[in-house]
């Protein structure tokens, strides 16, 4: 990577997950600026752009900004009725309108080399329906779900007897948020109905799943393109506040989750983690990076959860500390989507668009 380039750094944005990219943005902008010349941009929660002095929540001295859709790559800062020129975007955005493909839609019309996944794999990625269907195509166990749409009438009493088949607990969640936002655990059928609310009030669509009770969450990352990505040593965290991994136990009580790289598996479950990454990635079209989430049941069998095509990217998140665990330093990591985000625009290049 040319160390002269300019990297622009797209954090926060309108999503529920706003602070912790912020958080993961930090890390990210601190190791590369050590090498590259950073513009740090906060997109704050009505989706307005700020280039700000250093990557933080929004402050007094952050400057408007915006991309020019016309010039390839270009910024303009009204204010200062300048223009900046990025080489390489690097969202770092988590949750709608960041990881979902809708950015990378944007980035793809500012014809720019940009870190991470394209609009398809983002989207499909984003999708916890679409994600098992791509996982199941790839031959991985997924846990059986079921389906409902906000305004689509569902049958209550078919739902709690498929909900009593499984087993409780059960899980509801919104079918593409991430950080636990909505997500509940539902012990018996009293408590399905208020969840189902719940979790409607995050997202039009929503899954009921059948619940790994005690699951070990065991995590793997995915770093590359195409057939050759390559997956990560796995690690596993473990919630010590809740009753399972949800917000406060992620980001807010602290020592609310205890960390363990490389996960404590039997071999066999970690070969098939790393396996099954890796073919879900390919099928997903996934490029640049992804972290795999799994739940391993206590047979030591491992169901596929989801994909995070934008994961944790801070110095205590699980990303770097995956590739770190498997020997290969986070500044090499960014080096490396860096050189991926570039190397993935010069190939669209060749496309014609133009028929002949
Ligand atoms: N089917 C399930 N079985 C057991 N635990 C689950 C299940 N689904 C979710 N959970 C728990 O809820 C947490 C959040 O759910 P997840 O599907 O990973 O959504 P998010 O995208 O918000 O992280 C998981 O880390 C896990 O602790
Ligand atoms: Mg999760």
């Amino acid at each position: 990577m040319n160390e002269s380039y300019t990297i622009a750094v797209l954090y926060g944005g309108k999503s529920t997950e706003h602070e912790v990219s912020v958080h993961s943005a930090a890390t990210v902008c601190r190791t590369l600026q050590r090498k590259y010349r950073i513009v740090p941009i906060l997109i704050d929660k009505e989706g307005k752009w700020f280039l700000q002095q250093t990557c933080c929540e929004k402050t007094p001295s952050d400057v408007p900004i915006t991309p020019v859709i016309s010039d390839k790559g270009t910024l303009f800062v009204p204010c200062k009725n300048e223009y900046i020129k990025i080489d390489v975007f690097f969202p770092v955005l988590h949750g709608t309108n960041g990881e979902d493909g809708t950015m990378q839609g944007l980035l793809e019309c500012l014809e720019v080399p940009y870190v991470g996944c394209g609009v398809l794999a983002s989207a499909m990625g984003m999708d916890k329906e679409i994600s098992k269907l791509i996982a199941l195509q790839a031959g991985v166990p997924t846990v059986p779900y079921v389906k409902l749409t906000r305004d689509v009438p569902y049958e209550e009493a078919a739902l709690k007897v498929w909900a009593e088949k499984q087993g409780y607990p059960i899980f509801v969640k919104p079918i593409r948020l991430g950080s636990s936002v909505g997500v509940t655990k539902v012990k018996d059928a009293a408590q399905l109905t208020q969840a189902i609310a719940f979790a409607f009030r995050f997202d039009t669509d929503i899954l009921i799943e059948k619940g790994i009770d005690n699951a070990q969450e065991v995590f793997c990352g995915l770093l590359g393109e195409g057939a050759k990505v390559r997956s990560s040593e796995c690690g596993e965290l473990k919630s010590l506040a809740g009753e399972f991994f949800d917000y406060e136990a992620k980001y807010i009580t602290v020592g609310g989750c205890e960390t363990r790289v490389p996960a404590v598996l039997p071999e066999k479950t970690r070969a098939d983690i790393r396996h099954y990454s890796e073919e879900i990635f390919k099928v997903l079209r996934g490029s640049g990076l992804a972290r795999a989430d799994f739940l391993v049941d206590k047979e030591g069998k491992a169901w596929f959860s989801e994909i995070n095509t934008i994961p944790g990217m801070s110095e205590t998140s699980l990303y770097p500390q995956l590739f770190e665990a498997a020997g290969i330093a986070y500044p090499d990591v960014l080096d490396e989507l860096l050189a991926l985000a570039i190397k993935t625009y010069q190939r669209k290049q060749t496309v014609l668009t133009e028929r002949v």
